[in-house]
């Protein structure tokens, strides 16, 4: 059997140089390890799977098929540049499905968080084993496993709850980065050209924007939540705090709060504005926001974002409040 551990004597990956030698090595590994045969890959854009895809793309190009299923509960441009990116720029085989309305049906008046989980894992596999059997002699499943998925350390990994493709559908796996850490998956991202919002994307969670929109998944929440989700993060880029502030999204809560608008009272949605600092999202700290940067993101949400008449911005350290709100 194949180790799962990383080799002693593995140099730690931090310049271009060294990435260009490891992106090398396992082009040269997978075309031994793949030969004339098809691999399938499931791509959300983070950067795990991004990494593997554009390695895959320059060792075995067309033999390889990418299936983005955008759930609906992605962040704001993200389905979209996944096709700009490696459709439109590296020539992939991609398959997009859109499965949007079929995730929210299936999310629809339930709010309880771990069954929302389940159900957007189940969901996921279910339309990825459905577009699976639509092709031909697929022999191997690529996957973006990196070091710390099989170390298994810290909660990130424990909220994996997606189980797996059904016994017929076991595909022998292509794992190129699976003895690398996260700092080192982006050097080599880097390297290989792919664009700086997608390698140093911040840590996103699997059920996505689904957790975020608390209780119940509505549209016109989800809505709220991707429109304020894109402000916050579009004002911190400008501030210069993306690259430094290791989390940050907004939530929206399954309850409203009174407000006044042109004169008449109104029953709207509040926006929270999380943003936090960790080492291993065990433990978190809340950072100083500059209050004028606060009140700029504040008053664009409250002006750009229908259905929202309140602003808020989460205070607690964890523990005792875990980073996400369910
Ligand atoms: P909590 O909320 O437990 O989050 O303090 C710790 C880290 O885990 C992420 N997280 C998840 N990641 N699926 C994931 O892939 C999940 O269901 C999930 N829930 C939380 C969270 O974003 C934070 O980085």
């Amino acid at each position: 059997m194949e180790s799962n551990k990383r080799p002693d004597d593995m140099q730690r990956i931090t310049t271009h140089e060294q990435a260009a030698a490891f992106i090398a090595a396992q082009i040269d590994a997978i075309q031994a390890q793949v030969g004339d045969r098809k691999v399938l890959l499931a791509l959300s854009g983070g950067v795990d799977s991004s990494v593997v895809a554009a390695i895959l793309i320059k060792a075995i190009g067309k033999q390889l098929t990418c299936v983005h299923v955008n759930h609906g509960l992605m962040r704001k441009g993200e389905s979209e540049q996944v096709l700009a990116v490696f459709r439109d720029r590296l020539d992939a085989n991609l398959i997009y499905v859109d499965a949007v309305d079929r995730f929210l049906d299936k999310l629809a008046g339930v709010s309880e968080p771990e069954q929302k989980r389940k159900i957007i894992g189940a969901e996921f596999i279910r339309v990825f084993e459905e577009e699976a059997r639509k092709l031909d002699d697929i022999a191997f499943l690529a996957q973006g496993t990196i070091y710390p998925d099989i170390l298994e350390s810290g909660p990130v990994k424990a909220h994996h709850n997606v189980g797996g493709l059904p016994e017929d559908l076991q595909f022998e796996l292509v794992e190129p980065v699976k003895f690398l850490f996260k700092d080192e998956v982006r050097v080599v991202g880097d390297a290989l050209g792919l664009p700086a919002g997608m390698v140093y994307r911040q840590p996103f969670p699997g059920p996505g924007l689904g957790v975020r929109c608390l209780g119940a998944i509505t549209r016109d929440r989800l809505e709220a939540l991707r429109e304020s989700d894109a402000i916050l993060r579009e004002e911190f880029d400008q501030a210069g705090l993306a690259g430094q502030i290791w989390q940050f999204f907004t939530v929206v809560p399954d309850f409203r709060a009174t407000g006044v608008r042109d004169g008449l009272r109104v029953y709207d949605w509040p926006v929270i504005i999380r943003a936090v600092n960790t080492v291993d999202a065990m433990q978190a700290t809340v950072p100083e926001i500059d209050w004028p940067l606060l009140t700029q993101i504040t008053a664009r949400i409250l002006a750009e974002v229908p259905g929202v008449c309140r602003v808020l911005y989460d205070l607690s350290p964890k523990p005792p409040a875990t980073i996400e709100w369910e």
